[in-house]
């Protein structure tokens, strides 16, 4: 087709803009939007019939025609680009659903494990000494007979010894070597190692040639307290005691103090809780007496002190020992202490 004149022209090419802008406008991928700017723009179009024609036009026409086609192809590049810009975000956007990965299917959820009951309790037991003023020490578990025993007061051969059922390690002449069997040990390793004032409590874990029953365990944890400064008394001790065990158990929960003997302390005593459990009436916990044994204490015995250098006439000092599991199965009513070490999962998941 030819158009004789420039309005001609420009009509035709106005009406060609109106379709071209509908097609754009509603194709619906970037296929059909290709299509829609041949028509507009290509060999068939109203466009090359009206640049076919400049040619035969007057000269007044010509340059009117050739701003109305360069208007003509400047809009429809406009509004072709626009509408590829959305359909590519909509392309992109539909590419992206159908490729997703569905991770949500097949997953296995991994239940988080937590610390071992002990260890939470003996690091509780840590903050409560920490707020106390006590900083924390440790030692060895293959300890010499010498701490273990003779630096605290046992003499060789004494019955004492008979107190804790010892294991003996095939190292150095015959039973000089021992699995430590309470950390009492760590209290002479301490005074040698630092200077008085000493606050220290020794969490560890200790051996004993016994079987395993409800309460007793050959391999079990204990928490050793030491304090040595200028003149500190079996009150200062009694205090500490109540201090701890009502900063762990609540103060429902009292201590009491019997008269008892260990080596290496003097007076000694044995500490015992009374039963949180015998709320209504006599429990099988603390088998009726009302009171639970937890552990010892007593002020350090002065051939102790001097035995790790220290001079009793200056410093005084007291010292207590418990065991964690005895702890633990205390607060929570547990009757057996195998249960700490079968590792049955329904037992560890309840703390
Ligand atoms: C001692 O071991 C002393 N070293 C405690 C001490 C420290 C006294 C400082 C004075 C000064 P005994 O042997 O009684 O004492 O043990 C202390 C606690 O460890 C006991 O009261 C008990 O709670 C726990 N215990 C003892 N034997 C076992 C065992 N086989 N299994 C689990 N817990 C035990």
């Amino acid at each position: 087709m030819t158009f004789a004149s420039a309005s001609e022209a420009k009509t035709a090419l106005d009406a060609a803009q109106q379709q071209a802008h509908d097609a754009i406008a509603s194709a619906a991928d970037l296929d059909a939007l290709d299509a829609a700017e041949r028509t507009a723009l290509g060999k068939k179009s109203v466009l090359s019939d009206v640049q076919e024609s400049i040619k035969h036009l007057s000269a007044e026409d010509r340059p009117l025609v050739g701003q109305a086609v360069t208007a003509y192809k400047a809009m429809i590049s406009e509004l072709a680009a626009e509408r590829r810009t959305g359909l590519s975000a909509a392309d992109a956007l539909a590419r992206a659903e159908r490729e997703r990965l569905d991770l949500s299917l097949g997953g296995h959820a991994r239940p988080r494990g937590h610390l071992h009951p002990l260890t939470q309790v003996r690091r509780e037991l840590e903050d409560v000494f920490v707020a106390l003023g006590y900083d924390v020490s440790e030692g060895p578990e293959v300890e010499t007979d010498w701490y273990n025993f003779e630096a605290l007061n046992f003499p060789p051969a004494h019955p004492a010894r008979a107190m804790q059922d010892t294991l003996y390690v095939n190292l150095g002449a015959p039973e000089e070597v021992v699995m430590r069997t309470h950390t009492s040990p760590v209290q002479v390793r301490e005074m040698q190692r630092r200077e008085p004032p000493i606050y220290t409590v020794v969490p560890g874990r200790v051996y004993r040639n016994e079987a395993l029953d409800a309460r007793h365990s050959p391999v079990f944890h204990q928490l050793e307290g030491l304090a040595v400064d200028e003149g500190l008394t079996f009150g200062d001790l009694a205090g500490t005691i109540e201090a701890f065990t009502s900063a762990y158990f609540g103060s429902a929960v009292t201590a009491r103090l019997a008269p008892s003997f260990f080596p290496f302390t003097e007076p000694s005593a044995e500490f015992a809780l009374s039963c949180p459990f015998c709320e209504d009436g006599p429990c099988r916990v603390c088998g009726a007496s009302r009171w639970i044994e937890l552990g010892g204490c007593g002020m350090v015995d002065p051939n102790v002190l001097r035995a790790a250098g220290y001079d009793p006439e200056k410093v005084s000092g007291f010292a207590f020992g418990f065991g964690l599991e005895r702890m633990v199965m205390l607060r929570y009513g547990i009757d057996q202490i195998r249960a700490f070490y079968d590792n049955d999962v329904r037992f560890l998941a309840q703390f």
